[in-house]
């Protein structure tokens, strides 16, 4: 299928497997509520399945709220929640003309939404004073964090949020992700002494994201219902203290659809250098980022055009993009240093499968050396379709029309 694939589409193609997302979705319906964080991957046909599978959304621009509801998702009830550290001022006006719940970061955010939106539904993200990541990049807790509001400051928060008339649904922490299970489990007691601190009622509490997948590891598969007991444990002991039952959300991205995508991309060139080779191929970091900038592994294979795993003597192999910056290799450790691994080598015009890229891929492509956004193609069953089709090099450049120029009308000195 990857051949009839790449000769109808051209590569390189990012390629989903619902089914998956399926299966993955089950594993977590020990929560009440599964609320997926779109930022993984916003393709609107699979938010559209998502949705279709009893799962909620998250939002954190604009942009994504367009998704959402491009995707069937309802503005005004529980289906989507705005979660941030900040408001552009399009967003903040977006989220108070729909009523789009808001799970604030910050303290400014709860100032500006109770200056414009009495009554509105908020969330509070809290920085429980620590936290955890696969990189310090997604390490989202704790004092270097920009995010959620600092646990200390929650007594005196309960009073002014009393004084607005903002209506507080939860309590939400996400300490960063790809994260350990014990990592994970410290945040239902640290979720306890915030709601205390509170000293207000809430309706739900949220673990948030950061669920490992085996990029390289084994998985944790019974960790999970180990995870949920704690969940549920935490929301027993607030519901103790309060009047009103306590629903358990889950945030995860990465979780749903990390192992149903991979992308796929076209041996181009195969150099031998020194005594180890490249393999160099036409996906670049403007297409998977992952690796350059976190250092993240992603299993690599090839097959050839007769969809056969191409396979004989292993080589010292780097495997790398097109564009014209040397860090532009796939396999490199946390430090940016190039790693070479052991692999068949491929010949031109065979395919090369990055596995695991379903979340964080798409999503963090860019235009850079004007190069286009690729191609989503979801398998459904037996149904194959295109979810989004090749940018066109004319979209790239039709931002910068000529047309625009003289739509400012300022002058520089004023
Ligand atoms: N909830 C919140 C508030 C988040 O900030 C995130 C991720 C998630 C949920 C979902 O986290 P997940 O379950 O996917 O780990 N680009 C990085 C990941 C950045 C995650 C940002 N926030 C990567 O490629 O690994």
């Amino acid at each position: 299928m990857i051949t009839a694939l790449a000769v109808k589409l051209g590569t390189p193609f990012w390629l989903y497997d619902v089914s998956i997302i399926k299966r993955q979705i089950q594993r977590l319906r020990g929560f009440d509520i599964i609320r997926y964080a779109q930022k993984a991957n916003g393709n609107i046909s699979l938010l559209r399945i998502i949705r279709r599978s009893g799962v909620k959304i998250d939002a954190v621009s604009d942009g994504e709220i367009a998704r959402a509801l491009a995707a069937g998702y309802r503005a005004g009830g529980n289906d989507l929640v705005f979660v941030s550290d900040v408001f552009d001022r399009t967003t903040l006006e977006r989220v108070v003309d729909l009523c789009i719940p808001v799970n604030c970061g910050s303290i400014d955010m709860i100032d500006q939404l109770a200056k414009l939106s009495p009554g509105h539904k908020i969330w509070l993200r809290i920085n429980p004073g620590f936290g955890h990541g696969h990189s310090k990049k997604t390490n989202t807790g704790g004092p270097l964090s920009k995010h959620g509001i600092w646990h200390d400051q929650l007594s005196e928060l309960g009073p002014k949020i009393k004084a607005t008339e903002l209506n507080l649904v939860g309590l939400h922490m996400h300490i960063g992700s790809d994260v350990e299970y014990k990592h994970l489990g410290k945040v239902c007691d640290a979720m306890i002494e915030s709601y205390m601190k509170l000293g207000m009622q809430v309706r739900a509490i949220s673990a948030g994201g950061g669920l490992s997948v085996p990029y390289q590891n084994d998985y944790q598969n019974a960790a999970i219902n180990h995870y949920v007991q704690q969940w549920n444990a935490a929301r027993l002991k607030i519901q103790e203290s309060q009047m009103i039952p306590v629903q358990i959300e889950i945030e995860p991205g990465r979780f749903l659809v990390a192992a149903a995508g991979c992308l796929i991309a076209e041996v181009r060139a195969v150099k031998k250098v020194a005594e180890r080779y490249f393999v160099i191929v036409d996906a670049g970091f403007n297409d998977l980022v992952r690796p350059v900038m976190y250092g993240s592994h992603h299993h690599i294979c090839f097959i050839d055009s007769a969809s056969k795993l191409v396979t004989g003597a292993s080589h010292q192999v780097a495997v790398a993009g097109p564009l014209c910056e040397a860090g532009d290799v796939f396999t490199q450790n946390k430090n940016g240093t190039i790693e070479f691994e052991a692999l068949p080598l491929p010949k031109v015009g065979d395919f090369c499968v990055f596995a695991d890229a379903g979340a964080y891929g798409s999503t963090m492509s860019s235009n850079y050396n004007s190069r286009t956004l690729i191609p989503e193609v979801i398998i459904d069953g037996s149904d194959v379709h295109l979810a989004r089709r090749r940018q066109t090099i004319k979209e790239m450049l039709c931002l910068e029309n000529d047309n625009h120029r003289y739509f400012l009308n300022i002058h520089k000195d004023s």
